[in-house]
């Protein structure tokens, strides 16, 4: 039975931070380097950055459980104006095209209404061909595209997807 609730702390963080290590090198070796693989976690999803992003930024973390098994992960943030802010929404390989990411993405719009925003935004890699055809899916629409620098000699090269509550 898929679970989806809220990480606690630690030790839970500290497992989320290990998930996301794995499917990052997984999901993402098709589309940027290794490098910038490495970058990023680091940068953005080690546990420091994880507790910082909670602490001082308003981000919310759920962990996706298949019974006992943590297989995904979810990242939401709620923004100053009426949007919601889908920062991260991943599932283990093996794991996925079983109808969770549905359930999960059930779960943003719910986390969503409960802080009264109008939309969800979130961003993805141009390349990144799955993700966009299962937001689409989901009925998100293309809005914009961003580049990013998030230094190291690294960029971004994401769509702005938007969805209407
Ligand atoms: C993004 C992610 C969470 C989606 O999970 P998933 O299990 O692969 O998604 P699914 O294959 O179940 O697809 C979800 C829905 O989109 C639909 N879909 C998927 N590909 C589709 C396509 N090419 N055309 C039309 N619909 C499609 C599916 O049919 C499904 O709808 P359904 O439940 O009504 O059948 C998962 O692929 C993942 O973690 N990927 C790696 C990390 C990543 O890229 N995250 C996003 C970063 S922005």
């Amino acid at each position: 039975m898929i679970n989806i609730k809220k990480v606690k702390y630690y030790p839970e963080l500290r497992q989320v931070a290990q998930l996301a290590d794995e499917i990052w090198h997984e999901c993402f070796t098709d589309i940027i380097s290794l490098g910038q693989i490495d970058y990023m976690v680091e940068k953005f999803q080690s546990l420091d950055a994880m507790t910082n992003q909670i602490e001082t930024q308003k981000y919310s973390y759920l962990a996706v459980y298949d019974d006992e098994d943590l297989c995904g992960y979810i990242a939401v943030k709620p923004e100053d104006d009426d949007r919601f802010f889908l920062s991260k929404l991943y599932l283990r390989k093996d794991k996925r095209g079983k109808k969770i990411a549905t359930l999960m993405m059930k779960r943003v719009f719910e986390e969503a209404k409960k802080y009264g925003k109008k939309s969800v935004y979130l961003t993805v890699n141009k390349n990144n061909s799955h993700a966009i055809d299962v937001y689409k899916k989901s009925g998100y629409q293309i809005i914009d595209s961003v580049v990013t620098d998030i230094g190291n000699g690294y960029v971004m090269d994401d769509y702005i997807f938007s969805y209407t509550l």
